[in-house]
């Protein structure tokens, strides 16, 4: 069973977004409880190559900002989609002349998305689909543009490359998306509804702990017998809680308490016990925006609940970092679930006892992830299988780390 309270590191696209912001901050930023994820990381180095001061400790960074440039041509996103397409928008932006580009899931992305609107807004990109791309230091015009994508990466890349114009940008986000990046911006000042120049000076955050990670926990106390688990300071945010919404609604033993505002943002403890009793329901388009990326632990929760459900709408989980469509229902299927692909989502029909089974990570963390908690369900107990270790460092490094400290 797993047992005990634990922390979380800070969250993944929170972090993104206030290092890029400490980033254009005039003066000193310190930021406490930051993702030590490689995604994370793989930002912090862009910055690091564009004069941007980063000192790190075990609690806080601080990060001195006073003129973006940089000697370089070349800036690395490793496997990072967020980092490549919010720095499509601010680099260029903020002086910068280079080409961007990623690992081979990153290069094969869709990259269009945004740097079309992009280009509207008159930044210089190339024309590529993927990455590689190259850009040249631009001024930014405006727009007035709706996101054709459910994608906050789309949103954010646009918004910053419009806070560096003087002519005003309204952004409107249909399918409401993430939107810790206008959140942010609230907390430095900015409290307009368009989008233009905006001068800050450096700032303190705290990023509360992360949502999508708090679910592998989740999703493993509630299957596991005889968990009770509680994890503090997590991200409340309501574009944020979709997974946590369907649980209680599937019946699963999940609490929150301690409802706080912080930093613009809402925070929550989450208590979660073991669940005997989970039904399967079907989750729509606006579901699956809110959840997006724990579909895939989603899936597995799914398999172990009574009746049927069928996830519609999901076409962007094929452009992830694999085609998490085609990477959940292969794994599944060898852990012995009854679960087939549709074209736009994934029909799952429980509760199918589960055995263990040889799994493909698709080079995938949250794939490598969940189907790391698949094993602890079939095999009814805790082995740390190396390769999925490895790739947990690109979004939760700590993922095994707190597993083993709950397991008992
Ligand atoms: C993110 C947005 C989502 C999400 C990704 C992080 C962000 O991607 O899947 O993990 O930080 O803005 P899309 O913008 O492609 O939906």
């Amino acid at each position: 069973m797993l047992k005990g309270t634990i922390n979380l590191k800070g969250d993944k696209s929170i972090s993104h977004r206030v290092l890029i912001f400490a980033a254009m901050a005039k003066g000193q930023s310190s930021i406490i409880n930051l993702s030590a994820c490689d995604d994370v990381k793989r930002t912090m180095d862009i910055l690091e190559k564009c004069n941007i001061k980063i000192i790190k400790s075990n609690h806080q960074i601080n990060i001195n900002s006073t003129k973006v440039k940089s000697n370089a041509k070349t800036f690395d996103c490793g496997n990072s989609g967020t980092t490549a397409r919010l720095m499509l928008g601010f680099l260029p932006a903020n002086g910068i002349t280079g080409t961007l580009y990623g690992d081979e899931s990153l290069s094969q992305r869709p990259m269009s998305r945004v740097s079309k609107p992009l280009q509207e807004l008159g930044i210089n990109i190339s024309n590529n689909k993927t990455l590689p791309i190259s850009f040249k230091k631009s001024h930014p015009k405006n727009i007035n543009y709706t996101l054709k994508v459910p994608s906050a990466q789309v949103k954010t890349s646009l918004i910053l490359a419009a806070l560096m114009s003087d002519k005003k940008s309204i952004i409107v986000d249909p399918f409401k998306t993430r939107d810790h990046t206008e959140r942010i911006l609230k907390y430095l000042g900015h409290h307009d509804k368009q989008f233009y120049k905006f001068k800050f000076k450096g700032f303190q955050y705290n990023v509360p702990g992360d949502i999508s990670n708090a679910s592998f926990i989740i999703t493993a106390a509630a299957l596991i017998p005889n968990s009770d688990i509680k994890i503090k300071n997590i991200l409340y945010n309501k574009t944020r809680i979709g997974y946590i919404n369907i649980l209680k609604k599937m019946g699963v033993k999940i609490k929150t308490s301690n409802h706080r505002s912080e930093f613009y943002e809402e925070v929550c403890d989450i208590e979660v016990k073991y669940s005997t009793n989970i039904k399967n329901i079907n989750l729509n388009n606006e579901d699956v925006v809110s959840m997006i990326d724990e579909i895939p632990i989603f899936a597995l929760l799914a398999t172990q609940a009574k009746g049927t459900l069928i996830i519609k709408g999901a076409n962007e989980l094929r452009i992830k970092e694999s085609d998490r469509i085609k990477a959940i229902v292969y794994n599944l299927k060898q852990f012995n679930a009854d679960i087939n692909e549709l074209d736009d989502g994934i029909r799952i029909k429980g509760p199918k006892r589960l055995y263990s089974a040889s799994i493909k990570t698709f080079s995938d963390h949250r794939i490598a992830m969940t189907m790391a908690i698949a094993a602890i369900i079939a095999e009814k107990k805790f082995v740390i299988n190396k390769d999925i270790e490895l790739l947990s460092c690109t979004s939760f490094p700590e993922f095994y780390h707190l597993i083993k400290l709950l397991y008992v």
